[in-house]
């Protein structure tokens, strides 16, 4: 038997302001997404701005539904317009960010599993990693390299060879 030990390094910054301009005005895009959010039976604003490589930007809110399991994160939204208008263009960095009445947006949020799955399976599919901006309106930004690096053990293509 032998223990393993899974570990992954990530940028911590202590606001919007220490970023690049770059990544500044992708955060603000997402911001912007978040207003576009349909999400009516949680409160919860999640926008979502991708840089690709070709430098064109593209963003995607959460899409909610009454039947509350036909919802789709912004992340999701964002891959699938992003695949069928780009589909060769490997995304160079997402920012993902949010609002919500019942308390201020100044903590980070992570994408949930699903999302980190689909996130996946796109740097795959491209053989690029994607990077990732998460924020609030305000407060730290955690930059992490790689989506695959919030996903450890995945399940991949490989298996179904
Ligand atoms: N949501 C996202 O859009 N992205 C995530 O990564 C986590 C959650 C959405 C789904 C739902 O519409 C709302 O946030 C509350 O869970």
């Amino acid at each position: 038997m032998k223990k393993e030990n899974y570990q992954f390094e990530y940028t911590r910054v202590s606001s919007q302001d220490h970023l690049k301009s770059e990544d500044q005005e992708l955060m603000r895009h997402a911001w912007n997404a978040s207003s576009h959010a349909y999400a009516p039976y949680s409160n919860f604003l999640v926008g979502a701005a991708a840089r690709l490589k070709s430098g064109i930007i593209l963003t995607g809110s959460n899409q909610e539904n009454a039947s509350y399991p036909v919802g789709v994160c912004a992340e999701r939204v964002l891959l699938g317009i992003i695949a069928s208008q780009h589909p060769d263009i490997p995304i160079d960095t997402m920012a993902i960010t949010y609002q919500t009445q019942n308390r201020k947006s100044n903590i980070p949020v992570s994408p949930c599993g699903m999302c980190r799955q689909a996130l996946v399976e796109f740097e795959n599919r491209v053989s690029m990693p994607i990077r990732l901006l998460l924020g609030g309106e305000t407060g730290e930004v955690l930059i992490i390299d790689s989506t695959r690096l919030l996903l450890p053990l995945a399940f991949e293509s490989s298996y179904l060879k």
